[in-house]
C-alpha cells in the first residue's frame, strides 16, 4: 500500500520523504488556507520534495472554470495530479484531463456508485472519505470495501485513494481490504510506528548493555 501525506506543511512533507517511506501527498483548499502560503508557489515546493503524485485541487465549479485551472496547475510540474470534485463537471474534466495524460484524483466520493463514475471517466485515483463518513454515521470501511469488489470486478484501474483517515486502525484496515493508496495527516504516519513494547524493549536492551561498560 502506498502511503500520501494529507498537508501543504513542507518541513512535515520534507520529514516525512527523508524517511523514503512517502509516496506522494494530498492537498485541498483547507489544507493551503491552513499553510497560510500561496497555492502555486507551495504546490511547486511539494513537488520538488517527492517523485510522486502532488494533489492539487481545482476551487471553480464548472468544467470550463476547472479546465482553465487545470491548465495552470499542471504546468506547475510533472507530478502535478489535479484534484476534481465528484461532480458531473468535475468527472467531465476529469476525462478530458486524463485523455490527455494528466493525472486526475476524484475526491469527496461517499458512495461506491460515485466511484464507479469516477473510473469510468479515467480517474487515475478516487478518494473515498472514510472518517467523514464514519461521522455521519455510516462505515467508512464498507465503502472501500464496496469500491474495491466493484474496481477488481471490471478491472478498473483507477487507484484507490482512502482519505480523511483520522487513526492508525483506519489504516489497518485499509490495507487488509486493499485499497492502493492511504493518504494520512503526519501524526497518523508517525503514530504507525509506535508501539509500547518496542520502547519497552529498547529501555531494557539500553539498560543492559550500560551494564556492559562497552561502546561502538
Ligand atoms: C483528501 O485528499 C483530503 O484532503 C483529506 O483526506 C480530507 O480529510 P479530513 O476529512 O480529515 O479533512
Amino acid at each position: 500500500m502506498k502511503f500520501f501525506v494529507d498537508t501543504a506543511d513542507t518541513a512535515e512533507i520534507a520529514e516525512l520523504a527523508a524517511t523514503g517511506l512517502l509516496d506522494g501527498v494530498t492537498t485541498n483548499p483547507s489544507l493551503i488556507a491552513k499553510s497560510g502560503r500561496d497555492f502555486i508557489e507551495v504546490t511547486k515546493e511539494i513537488c520538488g520534495l517527492t517523485d510522486g503524485p502532488v494533489s492539487a485541487e481545482v476551487v471553480a465549479l464548472d468544467h470550463a472554470g476547472m479546465m482553465r485551472e487545470a491548465e495552470i496547475l499542471r504546468k506547475i510540474a510533472d507530478n502535478v495530479c489535479i484534484k476534481v470534485p465528484l461532480t458531473f463537471d468535475g468527472l467531465k474534466t476529469c476525462k478530458a484531463l486524463t485523455s490527455e495524460g494528466t493525472m486526475v484524483n476524484v475526491t469527496l466520493c461517499f458512495s461506491a456508485n460515485q466511484a464507479l463514475l469516477a473510473a469510468k471517466a479515467g480517474a487515475s485515483f478516487i478518494s473515498p472519505f472514510v472518517g467523514r463518513h464514519d461521522d455521519n454515521g455510516f462505515d467508512g470501511m464498507d465503502l472501500i470495501r464496496d469500491i474495491r469488489l466493484i474496481y477488481d470486478n471490471y478491472a478498473f484501474e483507477t487507484e484507490i485513494l482512502a482519505a480523511s483517515i483520522r487513526h492508525p486502525v483506519h489504516v489497518l484496515e485499509c490495507a487488509r481490504i486493499g485499497a492502493d493508496v492511504a493518504t494520512m495527516p503526519p501524526a497518523v504516519i508517525k503514530n504507525l510506528v509506535k508501539h509500547v513494547l518496542t520502547d519497552k524493549g529498547i529501555e531494557g536492551f539500553m539498560a543492559d548493555w550500560a551494564k556492559t561498560g562497552q561502546s561502538l
